[in-house]
């Protein structure tokens, strides 16, 4: 969510093409103006990016175009291989969406308490699904799938979201560069929501790169006691933390994200 203080710039919001193959529906998502905080905030405009209208629905689709573009590039990705990962969400449709668009085999591992809404997009895709124990969570969907790979040498091609540095280029060349372009470059502030971090990482730095001194704000949304297993921070371990010195880490609950985050058709944006 970028917030400009030029006021002007806020009806300078560019217009940006899709292209016309399933694929050119990921990126280029429009900048929606969120009003509800004019009162506090006179003279600053908020903008929210609109990933939901990526092709899969959400701005993984973003990361899961790279990473398999870019597994292509290094031959590591090749027609033989099947794409696999362990995701528990939304990567999980995009890689299958992205499987499905360009004839790969797609085989996630995902925890057994996926919501049946996202089992079922998954495999409408073609995608197949692994399940792991639910009491493990999202570690032990990761653990397995890299067994599966160990096991099956030559088999997989696994993009490993969490620390393919195509994740967050993605956002670098991508959702970084379109606010930079969308806003006129008047952006001024940025702040995303943490899963693997490949938004925030990619954006800031895009931005930052753009004008040193972008401020950058990350919150991740959970529930109260909400375990941090499977936390991409505790995953990736101390050189994650260490990425976050200079911006500030807001932690925020579920009842709050669902005010904040009301849908955009709101009177209040
Ligand atoms: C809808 C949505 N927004 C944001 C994120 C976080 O993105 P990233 O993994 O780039 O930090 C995710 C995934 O965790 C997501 O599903």
């Amino acid at each position: 969510m970028p917030e400009t203080t030029r006021g002007a710039a806020a009806e300078r919001v560019a217009p940006l093409t899709r292209g016309t193959s399933i694929l050119g529906g990921i990126g280029n998502t429009p900048l929606l103006r969120i009003r509800m905080f004019e009162k506090e905030l006179p003279g600053v405009a908020v903008f929210g990016k609109a990933e939901f209208l990526n092709a899969g629905g959400s701005v993984k689709d973003r990361a899961a175009l790279r990473m398999i573009r870019d597994g292509e590039a290094s031959g590591e990705l090749t027609p033989d291989r099947i794409i696999l990962d362990s995701t528990s969400g939304n990567t999980g449709i995009a890689y299958a969406m992205v499987g499905a668009a360009l004839g790969y085999r797609v085989r996630l591992v995902m925890p057994t308490n996926v919501s049946a809404e996202r089992k079922a997009l998954i495999a409408a895709y073609g995608a197949e699904i692994v399940y792991s124990d639910a009491q493990e969570g999202s570690d032990g969907a990761i653990v397995l799938a890299q067994k599966m790979r160990a096991d099956n040498p030559g088999t997989y091609y696994m993009p490993d979201q969490y620390n393919n540095p195509s994740n967050w280029r993605a956002h670098y060349d991508g959702t970084g560069a379109e606010i930079w372009e969308q806003t006129d470059g008047a952006v001024t502030h940025f702040v995303a929501t943490l899963g693997t971090s490949g938004t925030f990482m990619g954006v800031s730095r895009r931005l930052r790169d753009e004008r040193a001194a972008m401020a950058r704000a990350a919150s991740s949304a959970g529930s109260r006691g909400h375990s941090r297993r499977g936390s991409p921070l505790r995953l990736v371990g101390p050189a994650a933390k260490t990425r976050f010195r200079r911006g500030w880490y807001l932690r925020m609950f579920n009842a709050a994200a669902a005010h904040v985050l009301r849908p955009p058709c709101h009177p209040n944006g």
